[in-house]
């Protein structure tokens, strides 16, 4: 066994974007590559020496590899412990738990997320603080600017670890414990839901489809849904992850859970749908014969949490990515609480929970969560659906028309133009950004044009500002449309236009949602000419 210190040189581009460093995996894979991530990001911490970390991924190709590097990464920076996932695997929601549960100071999760697996697909490594959560900006900005000066990175030379093996092993002085990845995590969502109440809604023929879409949460959904609370066996579709994940997009929307939309839309449809992404921190929920908005479930969610058993105290307050519809600032203005606004990104809620300003936070992205741990949760977004079925013992149709009957409706969607040439999506924001200051009082499309800017977060914990966050168009009578760059693609760039608008009911609260869009829609073009710049007749993703 022995220590190395090898010299190497910056590589252009491992700038971490929404969430964490993602690149093709034949990138990851290039000489020095991951290594170089690596020791920038325990340089930026301040080194590891005498520290524990959590590690784990979603078992994409690679990552097996890369966790035996990192290893041995962290045992020659003098690690004094690292808690891995059995087969280097952990959802990210459970990697966030594992770091609580163990009071870890950080953990390092490998992952693309929803992006596709495989020797030709994304790879992805992220850094979680202490809290659990995604490392804040001052963090992911100091291991930017650390590979940019990177000269030598250590590593000891030694056999592998049995990933396993459950139980304890050594790397030199640092001992690296191998757990089950579910168990904590299990015993966590046992802790905040009514397990027997779900258990008898199961028992008294209530059917449900889950598809993991061959990626990290068929275990933890296997175990929680058919072992732990009754679901009929089968219930849980694609439960193997696999490094390709069965050459599945594992993004859990209509258009890549389309088997599960199917099923869902179609005769003999069960009672309740769901899919989860590649690392199990994204949810879409399907009623039968109804599919929910993610802003909407958010709202549902945050308006009903009270009936599982973790939330009936009262949220202290629920926070939404700015591109997320309203819905939920509705539902919070009735519950007395506050909403926040934040950034599109996990590690802006952070701050909020760890102050203990919100309980639930959302993104219009398929994620949801509370302060159970500091990521979203797909999983637990489905449980809290689950028990929130077996209280109210009303479909999930039900809920949400009554839902809209309340609060109104926020009619929403997301168009994605994806991998543009970067300098034409650029050229797309520049024009709307410079035109900003002039739109107010604009009449189009028979709206007015209420106020227009570049979103910018001034984070009320720490106070951090962060700016250009995407552009807003905020019409009269709350309707809006946003467009930012996506900051998680691996291939040119894809401009994300968001698109909201309100009706109050009772009437029109059952429009088709890209027809109650339209005039929001034909505003975007006029004003962002994304389809004329780009030359493309549509998006490629509508969610
Ligand atoms: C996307 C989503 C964002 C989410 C992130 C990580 O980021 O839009 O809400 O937090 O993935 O799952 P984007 O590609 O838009 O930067
Ligand atoms: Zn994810």
């Amino acid at each position: 066994m022995q220590n190395l210190t090898i010299s190497t040189q910056p590589i252009a581009g491992q700038k971490p974007g929404t969430s964490g460093l993602r690149k093709k995996t034949s990138v990851f894979m290039s000489r020095h590559y991951l290594e170089n991530f690596i020791q920038s990001t325990f340089d930026a911490i301040g080194g590891v020496q005498g520290k524990s970390l959590v590690l784990g991924g979603d078992g994409r190709y690679f990552n097996d590899r890369a966790a035996q590097v990192i290893l041995r990464m962290a045992a020659a920076n003098g690690a004094a412990r690292m808690i891995v996932g059995q087969g280097a695997v952990l959802s990210t929601p459970a990697a966030s738990h594992l770091i609580r549960l163990n009071r870890a100071d950080g953990g390092l999760i490998l992952s693309a997320s929803h992006n596709p697996g495989g020797r030709d697909a994304d790879f992805g490594v992220k850094y979680n603080m202490a809290n659990g959560g995604p490392a804040p900006e001052a963090v992911t900005e100091a291991i930017f600017a650390r590979t940019q000066v990177i000269d030598s990175y250590r590593v000891i030379e030694t056999v592998d670890v049995d990933f396993m093996k459950i139980g304890a092993q050594q790397i030199g002085k640092m001992e690296v414990l191998v757990v089950d990845p579910v168990s904590d995590y299990a015993r966590l969502m046992e802790s905040l839901f009514d397990f027997p109440k779900i258990r008898a809604l199961f028992a008294n023929g209530f059917r449900m489809r889950f598809d993991a879409m061959c990626a990290v949460t068929g275990p933890y959904a296997t175990e929680i849904l058919e072992n732990r609370l009754g679901a009929a066996k089968g219930t849980v579709t694609h439960g193997t992850p696999l490094p390709d994940f069965g050459g599945m997009h594992p993004d859990p929307n209509p258009t890549w859970a389309h088997e599960l939309m199917d099923e869902m839309m179609g005769a003999d449809a069960p009672d309740f749908g769901a899919a989860s992404d590649g690392d199990g921190d994204r949810n879409m929920v399907v009623g039968r014969g109804i599919y929910l908005s993610p802003s909407d479930s958010l709202a549902v969610l945050a308006g009903n949490a009270h009936l599982a058993p973790g939330y009936r105290a009262g949220l202290k307050g629920v926070a939404r990515s700015m591109p997320t519809s309203a819905a939920v600032d509705r539902v919070a203005a009735a519950l007395g609480i506050a909403s926040h606004e934040t950034p599109t990104g996990w590690k802006f809620f952070g701050n909020l929970l760890d102050a203990g300003k919100v309980t639930i936070c959302g993104e219009e992205s398929f994620g949801t969560g509370s302060d159970h741990v500091r990521e979203k949760d797909g999983l637990w977004a489905v449980l809290l659906w689950l028990n929130i079925l077996a209280e109210r013992n009303e479909p999930v149709v039900e809920i949400l028309n009554g839902h809209w009957r309340r609060f109104g409706r926020n009619y929403y969607s997301r168009h994605d133009y994806e991998a543009l040439p970067i300098d034409q999506a650029e050229a797309v924001m520049g024009a709307l950004r410079t035109r900003l200051t002039m739109l107010p009082g604009t009449r189009i499309e028979g709206m007015i044009i209420a106020a227009a800017d570049d979103f910018a977060y001034s984070d009320p914990v720490d106070g951090s500002l962060s700016k250009s966050q995407g552009l807003r168009i905020l019409f009269e009578g709350g309707s809006r449309f946003v467009l930012r760059l996506s900051g998680t693609g691996t291939e040119g760039a894809t401009i994300r236009l968001y698109l909201e608008s309100y009706v109050a009911g009772p009437e029109g609260l059952d429009v088709e949602v890209q027809e109650a869009l339209t005039p929001v829609i034909r505003a975007a073009e006029a004003l962002a000419g994304i389809r004329a710049a780009t030359g493309r007749a549509g998006p490629d993703v509508v969610t």
